[in-house]
């Protein structure tokens, strides 16, 4: 069997060299592949269509005030009756890879593998051959927050069994569509689920009540789900079916507030080691950064605790989680300045961190209010992943804007802000040597924006929900993005 890198020297090999085969822009070291991203629940609909299981995000959406104006995913874009739709845009769009998810539930209703729901795997099916016919790489997403609520019920990513569900979830949909998905994602923004839902609880499964505690144990469970996934792949499917298989880390660039205060400096550092090292520590270098060890810990006992709330991998599972990754899947939007922050002994993952964030005036705003417009950030994270995590090949998994209010659909603040981060990763790519090769636009089309229901708005196609039978409209950055795509960089 191939070690996890040694055959990487054959992405050296372009598909001309090698006759013709059908590999992916992402194997050929020296070309990007265009793409723009989706996940299920965001866009599927069909919530309970052809037996489909529920899942937290259909219990969280059902739930009164926790989603702006009561919005949920029950029709969404009703991309469950939709391929040809879907399959129509990423083709005006000229994308080489298409990222989406599949939902858990629709396949697997209970999340275990007792039941396997045929109509589920179907649309999923069906949507790979659309798109392969359309020569467009699906770029597959396991888990993409939908947890089966089954599952939830016996405690989710709280406990440790849900890695064996996952496991078997996983090598379910490899057997079925492995033979033609070359790209996979296992989970997504681990730090997402960990803190937005199980910190501060504004996503599902929506706990908040052990803020320091229990988003590092769901944590630690989901890095074994992923390592687990990808040794599967690695022992099981990687000799036949040669795809790449990795996770999908998000995470802000983070700057001092004051780049001339030592202590701004190391504020800044915490914040990147809390944020993307969190997860890419143990999976790239192993085990979590001596400054996540070491504050927690000593946190934890100064605040009479026996042990740190941050729970340790014995040595074999250091071993066994290490270097699980086939490239570095990287979801990146905006950039905060750092300052330090005493929250005394506060149990929170705040407080373990130890910093405050702020923003700069003169930024740019978004639809969002976390994300303001800071292209310079996602070249300077790009260099620090390739130098802290050992110069992986890069996929940004995901990156985009957002606006609300009326309906626009001359949003040039989206042209603008594709040109001006695309111009830093081509930079990052070209001057720095970053090992980028895959860049993926956040989102095909407007959606669920999870908590913040259909209000902020990221799509590159507006989606009418209140009359199914008007197609996908383009805004008028589609034309921005597919020229980009079509020059492999901006045009001559
Ligand atoms: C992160 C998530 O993966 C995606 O689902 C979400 O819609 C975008 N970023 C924008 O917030």
């Amino acid at each position: 069997p191939l070690s996890p890198h040694s055959y990487q020297n054959d992405w050296d090999i372009t598909e001309e060299e090698e006759g013709g085969s059908p590999t992916t822009a992402i194997k050929n070291q020296r070309a990007v592949s265009w793409g723009t991203a989706t996940a299920a629940y965001q866009i599927e609909g069909g919530w309970r269509a052809d037996g489909k299981g529920l899942s937290i995000w259909d219990k969280f959406a059902h739930t009164p005030l926790k989603v702006f104006e009561d919005d949920n995913g029950d029709i969404a874009c009703d991309s469950y009756n939709k391929i040809d739709e879907d399959v129509a845009v990423l083709k005006q769009l000229r994308v080489n890879h298409y990222r989406f998810s599949i939902s858990w539930t629709r396949v697997l209703p209970d999340g275990t593998t007792n039941y396997i729901n045929e109509a589920g795997f179907s649309y999923y099916d069906r949507l790979v051959n659309a798109l392969l016919a359309e020569n467009i790489q699906p770029h597959i997403t396991l888990y993409h927050w939908d947890l089966p609520q089954a599952l939830q019920n016996v405690g989710g990513w709280e406990n440790e069994t849900t890695v064996e569900r996952f496991k078997d979830y996983a090598d379910l949909v490899f057997s079925r569509l492995g033979d033609r998905v070359k790209l996979w994602i296992t989970i997504n923004e681990p730090y997402n689920v960990a803190m937005v839902g199980h910190g501060y609880g504004v996503a599902a499964p929506g706990i908040s009540f052990r803020p320091g505690t229990l988003p590092y144990i769901v944590g630690h469970n989901l890095i074994k789900a992923h390592a687990e996934a990808w040794h599967l792949y690695n022992d099981k499917y990687r000799a036949k079916q040669n795809g790449m298989v990795s996770i999908t880390i998000n995470s802000d660039w983070s700057e001092p507030r004051n780049p001339y205060k030592q202590e701004d400096i190391d504020a800044a550092r915490r914040v990147i080691q809390f944020y993307i090292g969190w997860f890419a520590h143990p999976i790239f270098n192993g085990d979590y950064s001596e400054t996540m060890k070491t504050i927690i810990r000593e946190r934890s006992l100064a605040a009479g605790l026996s042990k740190s709330r941050l729970p340790e991998f014995t040595p074999e599972e250091i071993k066994r989680i290490k270097g699980t990754y086939d490239y570095f899947g990287f979801n990146h939007y905006t950039t905060v300045l750092a300052y330090p922050l005493n929250y005394g002994n506060l149990q929170h993952y705040d407080g373990d961190r130890g910093a405050g964030t702020v923003v700069d005036r003169t930024w740019l705003d978004s639809g969002s209010g976390w994300l303001k417009v800071t292209p310079f950030g996602l070249r300077r994270i790009l260099n620090f992943i390739k130098k802290e995590y050992g110069n992986p090949t890069i996929i940004i998994t995901e990156n985009g804007v957002s606006e609300r209010g009326p309906i626009d659909l001359k949003d040039y603040h989206r042209s603008y802000f594709y040109e001006k981060y695309i111009n830093q990763v081509l930079k990052a790519h070209l001057l720095d040597n970053v090992d980028v090769r895959g860049y993926t636009a956040w989102s095909l089309m407007d959606n669920l924006e999870w908590a913040t229901g259909f209000a902020e708005r990221f799509g590159l196609f507006y989606v009418n929900r209140s009359d199914p039978n008007v197609p996908r409209v383009a805004k008028e950055s589609v034309s921005l993005y597919s020229t980009i795509i079509n020059c492999n960089g901006f045009p001559d």
